[in-house]
């Protein structure tokens, strides 16, 4: 493999992950090259030149990898190869160096915690007797009641009904997620030093990192305990996640394995790092994971969590900024993601929702850290509820109602007609439809319109990198501090070290009404334009603004 194409963008930044900003690609539903519907590596590499002009530093993209697709890719059959209706190994190659000579570079997902029931272990594992090496590398265990007919234990699947299954002779395997998923065994050193190769599988051709998927779920408590309560009374478990103590989940020795991680990733150049899906109880257990010797990075779910007010975002900023000063890390903010409801829609949809989710973008990316884009997010797009039931492919909708398909539409580029330049020209299928009412959202239809979500983020990005109090490194509180507001009003200023440059003004506006921003400097980008009264400028409702003025003092 040749490594002047996949050098990085430049080696010596190891600290690039600190403030990046990040685009989540969901593979899928990103870009179509070859017309068969569904997005792929090619797709990527033709619109990676967008990218770099919407101004992020890095693309996570999906699994990519060899699958079934029950789960959309995150039930994976072979960790080493490319799933052919997203490519094949030679298109990752070039589409990586592409990334890395636009200087964008490249995030891919890791799913640990489970397989696929494809993947040749497990096919080893179902035709392998009780009690043998094969079914060793899985949770395979005998039942309960008299003849084993009883789960092991009580434990409940993320996607609805119970976590086991029973094969033919009698054993049941464990599937925190589909029966399709199969949780890995992570106390066999096996599993270890395969998931050790695999990471350097990719870090050798060139990845910048790894999200890593269910993070907090590779150990489980042993003896694999009841958690003693079930959907059945009226409680299911999932409500725990993130909230109370799960024998499946965020278990002390799951920080062993980041430990061994981590000497791996060191020993690449470039600053290769690692961000973890993981739920835990408080943020201080979630602030384990991060830190020199574990992971670089673990999302901030709170703040995707937060409603829209603004007490329910100072405190989850001031939580979040609080436990990365702890651990020197920089906070990790996400909107949305490919699990959630898009913010448009989550903040109360239609128009109200659209203004509210630019006026988080402001906020999210004034914020010090990381910030991690979903995308389409750039284009305004809300969440797609009214997708027929059998259309939908998510999992967990057949027992449980839920469904994560309404974010994972296929991307809007332009044209009139869905699915709006998804595919090659004239091609007219993707695999979950366009809404009809999306030719306005295009990437084409919003380019160049000042007033467009599109070009708000092309400008925010745009500040974001060049402006001297967001470029600086930052581990914490260190660079931002709350300016006094009325209630309904978040302010704060960023401030760079440098004597004399310009500090930073968010403000945003969730009150119920307009408010008086003469006070903060001159407006630089703003989510809505700001209106006047008796000459002063003012900030209206559902809406933020970046000020620059000169540092104080
Ligand atoms: C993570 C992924 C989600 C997937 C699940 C099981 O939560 O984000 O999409 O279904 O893990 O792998
Ligand atoms: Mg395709």
């Amino acid at each position: 493999m040749s490594t002047a194409s996949t050098a990085p963008p430049s080696d010596t930044d190891a600290n690039w992950w600190r403030s990046a900003v990040v685009y989540q690609v969901y593979v899928r539903s990103f870009a179509d090259s070859d017309g068969d519907g569904s997005g792929d590596l090619n797709g990527i590499r033709d619109r990676l030149p967008y990218l770099r002009d919407l101004g992020v530093d890095a693309l996570w993209l999906t699994p990519f990898y060899r699958s079934p697709m029950v789960d959309g890719g995150y039930d994976v059959a072979d960790y080493r190869d490319i799933d052919p209706i997203f490519g094949n190994l030679a298109d990752f190659d070039a589409m990586i160096g592409t990334a890395h000579t636009l200087g964008l570079r490249i995030i891919v997902d890791i799913v640990p915690n489970h397989t696929s029931d494809a993947h040749p272990w497990f096919v080893e594992a179902l035709a392998a007797a009780p009690g043998s090496v094969e079914r060793e590398r899985y949770l395979f265990r005998d039942g309960r009641g008299e003849n084993g007919e009883l789960p092991p234990n009580d434990w409940e699947s993320i996607f609805g009904g119970p976590a086991w299954t029973r094969v033919p002779d009698g054993q049941w395997y464990l599937h925190l997620f589909d029966p399709a998923q199969p949780d890995l065994n992570w106390r066999n050193p096996e599993v270890r030093t395969e998931f050790e190769d695999i990471l350097r599988f990719w870090l050798d051709r060139g990845v910048d990192g790894f999200r890593i998927d269910v993070a907090h779920g590779m150990i489980k408590a042993e003896g694999l305990p009841d958690v003693g309560r079930t959907s059945a009374d009226g409680s299911p478990q999932i409500a725990l996640l993130g909230r109370g103590r799960l024998p499946y989940f965020d278990q002390d020795e799951v920080h062993d394995i980041y430990r061994a991680w981590r000497p791996i990733l060191d020993s690449y150049p470039g600053g290769r790092m690692a961000v973890a899906e993981a739920w835990a109880e408080t943020p201080q257990r979630l602030a384990r994971y991060i830190g020199p010797d574990e992971l670089h990075q673990a999302f901030s779910f709170d703040f995707l969590d937060a409603t829209w007010s603004a007490d329910s975002f100072h405190k989850v900023i001031d939580t979040a900024l609080a436990e990365s000063t702890i651990v020197g890390a920089p906070t990790t903010w996400v909107l949305s993601n490919h699990d959630k409801p898009r913010h448009v829609t989550r903040y109360g949809d239609g128009p109200v929702g659209l203004r509210r989710a630019r006026a988080a973008a402001l906020l999210m990316l004034a914020l010090p850290g990381c910030a991690y884009l979903y995308q389409g997010e750039e284009l305004g797009l809300p969440e797609v509820l009214d997708l027929p039931d059998e259309l939908r492919q998510d999992p967990a909708f057949l027992r449980t109602g839920q469904t994560r398909d309404g974010c994972r539409v296929p991307l809007p580029w332009s044209g009139d007609l869905p699915p709006y330049g998804f595919g090659p020209q004239g091609c007219e299928s993707s695999w979950l439809p366009a809404p009809t009412t999306w030719a306005k959202l295009s990437v084409a239809a919003q380019t160049g319109d000042p007033a467009s979500t599109l070009e708000l983020y092309r400008a925010a990005l745009h500040i974001r990198r060049a402006h001297p109090a967001l470029t600086i490194e930052d581990t914490g509180t260190g660079s931002l501090t709350w300016l006094p507001a009325e209630p309904g009003v978040l302010a704060f200023t960023r401030t760079a070290d440098a004597p004399g440059s310009p500090e930073l003004v968010c403000v945003v506006n969730f009150s119920d009404a307009p408010i008086q921003v003469a006070g903060y400097g001159n407006s630089i980008v703003a989510s809505a334009p700001l209106g006047q009264q008796d000459g002063e400028p003012m900030l209206p409702v559902d809406a933020a603004a970046w000020f620059e003025r000169p540092q104080l003092g």
